[in-house]
């Protein structure tokens, strides 16, 4: 018998349409850049240039997409194949125009490909953009010196530097799209325009345009913008090489783009973020379940309790235009919870967020109820309840009677035992948890708990809807807190008892936020409620949290918690807080020591490293970087710091093992051999 190797197909074709090249892609699934791509589109630019028969050509692609951008993963290997900046520069050179017709997301180096060639049309539902940003970079293919030609500098500078993409629509309204032409005649239409424009001499080349000068824009967009861009290295970078479009020559523009893109890509920073790009899109895969599995349908989701929690899991099925009926118990908070939801949604609308008409399209598919009977032809049941095991129990067991065979049963406990609940009805299968994070229409992450018995099917089917939801789902297995709140807890337990040994919740809360945290241990605190889980027993104090409980100062809400705040919520140190611990460090004997910042960061962040190497040794997170992926989504760790475990990397494993030994934390075995960070 002899073996057949079956040749790949090239990714890249030409087909004549009378004096027309078009230039097809196809490589599968998003067209990314890739280096036989890229070969691939030099070598027929060169067939359009030197066949006399031709006259213009047409640049687009097979699939779901236009360019996607450069691909992400030939990123930190040797390159092959003709550089992507090279490449757009030869499109731009070409002696006959270049017509691109994009559909799809023309992303990145997409993008950038396409404003190396003369003319550009789209079909209306395409989306162009520079999301490099995102990934710790800046568009390093000619993107920061041919958009501000195109666009303007401070449009450009709102495309690059927060990476959003912009419709068809809104860019040939910027002057980067030429045409929009039919949604299912993006071809025809493109080589009719391209048969126009063929005999167009000079043949417009966007590095030839002036740049009209707008020496105001970057300031103005650091005043608006600068507040979210803190820490990260990309923004100032992708701002500085927009400032040397409109100063520098263009080659020399390119030159000083060349080398900043470099400086990133060979940064920590862009390293991290490219990680999540891909931790995010790994976390979505099962392990031991066969991708194929069929998934059950759902058509309709059911939401019991209508407080905070409870609407806001609502929105996210409204907005994906899923019907939701919403249980309560009592009218009144059935009315206020309804309420709310029309008000988030109405606000949303009145910011330009949504459409104006969203909000009604929402509530239109909204169905609230008092009697847990309506649930019977959901399709998935989430309960949004008080976090009891008794409670939850009982609620399980009525919903095992109401709910139609087939439909998945969910809690949104945050640390409570799925497989607890599970047994109560008479399809452990069935169950399993979906932990949404607050505010649930605003937060992405969802940590889906997968119980000991959750049939494979249910588990796809959940993680599949998680993504048309918009959410980024992790996979969890059953511990108390799960993978995110599980870490929380040594954070916690450390920054109490650092408080008590000399440090002030000052002193801790700049630490992470120094670090790149949206706000320290005690600033959540003061922010999700000092009075959360507490006893509700004033005389009964054992701790500094109990302490400040039991005097009122609940956080924010009452203006007073670890912090004091003023009528506009602004923190100041607390004096009270500050002779309460003092108070605690006498009853325990203890002589408060002047605490240095890195014993702060090994005893509140290593801790929580090593806490996710348990996390992995008990098989309770599928990957480390699904650890990462929860942490970024759900609690606002830097993205630029790739989350606990990657970070962990960074600082190099033996530090942060030397770190935990210091302070006599024992060493979870995964960390200390690397296998936890690899
Ligand atoms: N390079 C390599 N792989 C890519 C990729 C890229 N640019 N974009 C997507 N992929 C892969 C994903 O990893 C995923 O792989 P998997 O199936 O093995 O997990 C697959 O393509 C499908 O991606 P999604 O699951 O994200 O598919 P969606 O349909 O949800 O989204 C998309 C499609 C909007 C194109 C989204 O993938 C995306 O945003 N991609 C990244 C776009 C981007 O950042 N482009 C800029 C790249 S950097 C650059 O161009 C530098 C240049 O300036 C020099």
């Amino acid at each position: 018998m002899t073996s057949h190797s079956i040749e790949p197909s090239p990714p890249v074709r030409t087909e004549r349409h009378g004096a027309v090249l078009v230039i097809v892609t196809d490589s599968p699934p998003v067209n990314a850049l890739s280096a036989a791509v890229r070969d691939g589109l030099e070598a027929a630019i060169k067939e359009g240039a030197v066949d006399e028969s031709i006259a213009a050509m047409v640049l687009r692609c097979d699939g779901r997409t236009f360019f996607a951008g450069a691909d992400i993963s030939e990123f930190g290997k040797p390159l092959r194949g003709i550089p992507l900046p090279t490449l757009v520069d030869a499109i731009e050179a070409s002696p006959k125009p270049v017509v691109a017709a994009i559909h799809g997301t023309a992303l990145g180096g997409g993008c950038e490909v396409a404003l190396g060639c003369h003319y550009r049309v789209a079909v209306p539902s395409a989306k162009l953009g520079m999301p490099e940003v995102k990934l710790g970079l800046l568009p390093g293919a000619g993107g920061t010196q041919r958009l501000p030609r195109v666009v303007g500098v401070a449009k450009a500078l709102e495309m690059i530097v927060l990476g959003n993409p912009v419709s068809a629509r809104a860019a040939a309204d910027a002057g980067l799209v030429d045409r929009l032409v039919g949604e299912d005649t993006l071809e025809a239409d493109a080589i009719a325009f391209a048969r126009d424009v063929a005999g167009t001499r000079p043949i417009p080349r966007v590095r030839d345009r002036a740049i009209a000068p707008d020496p105001t824009a970057p300031e103005a967009f650091r005043k608006t913008h600068g507040r979210k861009l803190r820490g990260f290295d990309a923004p100032e970078a992708c701002i500085a090489c927009v400032v040397a479009a409109g100063e520098k020559p263009f080659e020399d523009g390119l030159a000083f783009e060349r080398e900043q893109f470099t400086a990133l890509m060979n940064g920590a920073q862009s390293a991290a973020q490219r990680h999540i790009f891909f931790a995010e899109r790994q976390a979505a895969k099962i392990d031991g379940i066969d991708p194929a599995t069929p998934l059950r349908a759902i058509r309709s989701v059911g939401v019991i309790g209508a407080g905070t929690m409870g609407g806001g899991i609502a929105m996210n099925f409204l907005s994906a235009g899923i019907p939701v009926t919403i249980v309560e118990m009592q009218q009144d908070a059935l009315d206020r919870g309804i309420g709310v939801v029309r008000r988030n949604y109405e606000a949303s609308a009145a910011k330009g967020r949504i459409a104006a008409d969203a909000p009604d399209k929402a509530m239109a598919l909204l169905t609230p109820s008092l009697s847990l009977d309506a649930l019977g032809d959901c399709d998935l049941i989430i309960e949004a309840v008080y976090e009891d095991m008794a409670i939850k129990k009982e609620l399980f067991g009525k919903l095992d009677a109401v709910a139609r065979p087939g439909a998945i049963l969910a809690s949104n406990t945050s640390y409570l035992n799925i497989d607890e609940i599970a047994a109560v009805t008479q399809r452990p299968g069935d169950v399993l948890g979906m932990h949404f994070f607050s505010p649930a229409n605003v937060m992405k992450l969802l940590e889906v708990v997968r119980g000991a018995r959750t049939a494979p099917d249910v588990l796809a089917t959940v993680m599949a809807l998680a993504k048309k939801i918009r959410k980024v789902a992790v996979v969890a297995g059953v511990c108390d807190g799960f993978i995110g709140n599980r870490m929380l807890m040594p954070r916690q337990v450390e920054a109490n008892k650092l408080l008590l040994e000399g440090a002030t919740p000052e002193q801790i809360d700049r630490v992470h936020v120094a670090f790149g945290m949206p706000m320290g241990p005690f600033q959540m605190a003061d922010l999700a409620g000092v009075d959360i889980g507490w006893h509700r027993d004033p005389g009964r104090i054992e701790n500094i949290r109990d302490a400040l409980a039991a005097e009122g100062r609940w956080g924010q809400k009452k203006g007073a918690g670890f912090y004091d705040y003023d009528d506009k919520r602004n923190p100041a140190p607390s004096p009270r807080v500050a002779e309460i611990i003092d108070a605690f460090r006498a009853k325990a004997g203890t002589t408060p020591r002047v605490i240095d910042d890195e014993e702060i960061v090994a005893r509140t962040l290593y801790t929580m490293v090593n806490e996710g190497a348990l996390i992995l040794e008990e098989g309770m997170a599928q990957r480390a970087s699904d650890i990462d992926v929860v942490w970024i989504y759900g609690y606002g760790w830097p993205v630029y710091r790739g989350g606990p475990m990657f970070w962990a990397k960074t600082e190099g494993v033996e530090k942060v093992v030397a770190g935990l030994e210091r302070y006599g934390f024992p060493v979870a075995k995964s960390l200390r051999n690397g296998e936890a960070v690899k």
